[in-house]
């Protein structure tokens, strides 16, 4: 299958704008400049490309919500916060592909007819981030940075900024307070980072994979691109496969693949030839899913049908033999430690669900928690400033609808049945 991203991503020196350049690099910046920024946008509307940070908002769309009004200046943000447990894709086109993602920036950026952007990276990516500062450099040297870009009258700066490692700064409003140098807290939306963003300006947020797809849109064509995936989704995919199978790792895929053959045929099935227990699709906040709902497309429309979402394209897989009550009260104890704790039902319900979780992993569960827990999560759901608060209900819930038996066991048998094993 055609790659979009990762075909180079094997030799060493694609990071490096000599090599990039060899295998074609920034001649769609150049054709995008004989474009006008109308027919940028309409392409990417074509590519019916989905944003890849975990919502799957359509990007073409969401590009149309920038003001028409030019009088203010606009910005690009690029999050590369990449906190989902279980996501790890945006790393490796930081480490191996730089220059994708830039060219992909100064592409998007002469589409939206914005001069600055910012790429939020996530402060643990020590590595990432110098590739990318050697990147920008490069780039800047180069004249596809920085003032009149390829004599084209368009000026771009482009500026790295690093996070301190809060799972909250990805989520957008969040991302923007911290860009801003203030605490890493969402905000109340409306008014939405396009109309009101970073420093007040009109703002697009958008995810590092979702704009390293742009060179190759504006090469191929917005069509050629939807072709690789399916109806809606168009386009391949990174999907990080991770947990109990045999071959881990990044996996480019068409947006329609298959999970089972997904996990079945290119992560090389369960280790030690285990049979599977359950599925995480998307990222720890998506829903789980039993051996039985994986025969499913990964598209995020047949996702939602199930009942899950494909997210941020995090594949985590749980083996037999694994304690699902183990493993909730693991996600529970992330959550309830990223919660930035400005709305009640998020602060002190998470805090409440790693309470109830752990003791009842722990031998100690009582007769009505399970109804407890669920009764948290109907009061948290949708109550909130962000969606942490459903990142943290929609495992809870899920766990317990589909693993209930191993919940009801842990209390009767006040211990784990499965020597807490996960
Ligand atoms: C708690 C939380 C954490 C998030 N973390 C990330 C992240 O690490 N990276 C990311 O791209 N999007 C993350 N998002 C989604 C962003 O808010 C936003 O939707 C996304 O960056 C938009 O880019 P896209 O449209 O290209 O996907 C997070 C959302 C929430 C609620
Ligand atoms: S839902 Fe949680 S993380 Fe999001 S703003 Fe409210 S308290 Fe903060």
């Amino acid at each position: 299958m055609e790659k979009v991203l990762t075909t180079h991503f094997a030799n060493e020196r694609y990071r490096r704008l000599d090599t990039y350049r060899q295998y074609g690099g920034y001649e769609a910046l150049k054709k995008a400049f004989a474009m006008t920024p109308e027919a940028i946008i309409d392409e990417v509307k074509k590519a019916n490309l989905r944003g890849r940070g975990g919502a799957g908002f359509p990007a073409g769309v969401k590009w149309g919500f920038l003001p028409k009004d030019l009088s203010h200046p606009r910005v690009l943000v690029i999050n590369a916060d990449e906190g989902e447990p279980g996501t790890f894709k945006d790393r490796l086109i930081m480490s191996r592909g730089p220059h994708l993602l830039l060219e992909g920036i100064a592409i998007s950026c002469f589409a939206l007819r914005a001069h600055a952007c910012w790429i939020y990276i996530r402060g643990e990516f020590v590595r990432e981030a110098g590739v990318v500062d050697e990147a920008v450099a490069e780039a800047y040297a180069a004249g596809f940075l920085g003032k009149n870009i390829l004599g084209s009258g368009f000026d771009l700066d482009v500026t790295v900024h690093r996070g301190a490692g809060a799972y909250i700064c990805g989520e957008e409003t969040s991302l923007i307070n911290s860009l801003e140098g203030k605490r890493g807290w969402p905000r109340l939306k409306p008014p939405f980072p396009a109309s009101v963003g970073a420093f007040g300006l009109p703002t697009i947020v958008n995810n590092v994979e979702t704009i390293a797809d742009i060179p190759w849109i504006v090469t191929h064509g917005g069509e050629t691109f939807a072709g690789l995936g399916v109806e809606k989704n168009g386009g391949t995919r990174l999907i990080g496969v991770s947990g109990a199978v045999n071959r881990p790792g990044v996996y480019e895929l068409s947006a329609g693949v298959n999970l089972k053959e997904v996990i079945y045929h290119h992560a090389g099935g369960i280790r030690d030839g285990k049979e599977l227990k359950a599925v995480i699709p998307g990222g720890s906040s998506t829903p789980v899913l039993r051996p039985d709902e994986i025969d499913v497309s990964f598209d995020i429309e047949s996702m939602a049908k199930i009942g899950t979402m494909a997210g941020s394209g995090g594949v985590i897989v749980i083996p037999e033999g694994a304690c699902m009550v183990r493993a909730l009260s693991v996600l529970m104890n992330f959550y309830a430690h990223e919660s930035c704790g400005q709305c009640t039902p998020c602060r002190e319900g998470t805090g409440w669900l790693k309470k109830i979780v752990g003791r009842i992993e722990a031998g100690k569960g009582r007769q009505g928690d399970i109804e407890l827990i669920l009764d948290l999560c109907d009061n948290m759901m949708g109550r909130t400033i962000c969606p942490l608060a459903d990142a943290a209900v929609m495992p809870a819930q899920s766990f317990i609808w589909k693993f209930r038996e191993e919940f009801d066991r842990h209390i009767g048998e006040q211990k784990c049945p499965y020597g807490n094993r996960f």
